[in-house]
């Protein structure tokens, strides 16, 4: 276990979290491209399939949102004070294959029965990986808005805690799948780090969620404080 891990997790996951709040930021900076992913068409139940809230302009923004996050991260994780984060930079710096975050290549024992390979990534396959990041977030978003219109929620009702935990859910799963684009295994050595990476994302969420969508509300960001 390792006692800061939960800034870690954050960390990590911060791709996801800038994601998720984009949308009320592109939404202000291109009102005009509200074009909405259903299209305005309706389910059978007389309500729209995804509503108003859920934009095309929201979803690719926060693709791109998730991508220049990691890109940033990649730049300033080795400036990180106290190195708390050294290494937790995508691989930008190099990853030794199978080997936890940030640590070197054990020296191999020249019998050559054991071997490490360092690897290291660009920076386009960084931004990928966060768009992808970004990218699922927000439709982890949009399919929990296609439930709530189901459930006869309207637009912006709240609905806890699965408003919190839509883009986690989806963000997660895009990691994953986005893993590839990485050095092998850094990834699974980054979720996997200790136990407490994925429950800090899982169970702290939530509550960041809330606090930051009031203080959106203070500032006249968001018109509802969920
Ligand atoms: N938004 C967007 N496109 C998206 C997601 C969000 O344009 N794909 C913008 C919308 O202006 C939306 C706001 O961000 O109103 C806040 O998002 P959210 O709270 O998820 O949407 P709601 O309006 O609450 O709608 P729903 O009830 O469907 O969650
Ligand atoms: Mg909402």
């Amino acid at each position: 276990m390792d006692a800061t891990s939960v800034l870690k997790a954050l960390w990590l996951f911060l791709p996801a979290y800038v994601a998720n709040m984009s949308p009320v930021f592109t939404a202000k900076l291109l009102p005009k491209w509200s074009h909405p992913i259903d299209g305005g068409r309706m389910a059978d139940d007389g309500e729209r399939l995804l509503g108003d809230g859920k934009t095309w302009r929201g979803l690719v923004g926060g693709g791109f949102a998730g991508g220049w996050t990691a890109v940033f991260m990649a730049l300033a994780a080795p400036y990180f004070p106290g190195g708390l984060v050294a290494g937790w930079d995508f691989g930008k710096a190099g990853h030794c294959v199978g080997q936890a975050i940030g640590s070197a290549c054990p020296p191999t024992d020249g019998v050559g029965s054991m071997s490490f390979q360092m690897e290291s990534v660009g920076w386009i396959a960084i931004f990928l990986f966060g768009f992808i990041v970004g990218f699922f977030a927000l439709a982890g978003d949009a399919i929990e808005s296609y439930v709530k219109r189901r459930t006869g929620r309207k637009r912006g009702a709240p609905w806890f805690p699965f408003d919190q935990l839509d883009f986690v859910v989806f963000g997660l799963i895009g990691m994953v799948l986005a893993s590839f684009l990485l050095p092998a295994g850094w990834v699974t050595a980054a979720l996997l780090h200790d136990w407490i990476i994925l429950t800090t994302i899982l169970v702290l969420t939530p509550g960041l969620h809330l606090l930051i969508n009031r203080i959106g509300y203070w500032l006249k960001l968001k018109e509802v404080p969920w």
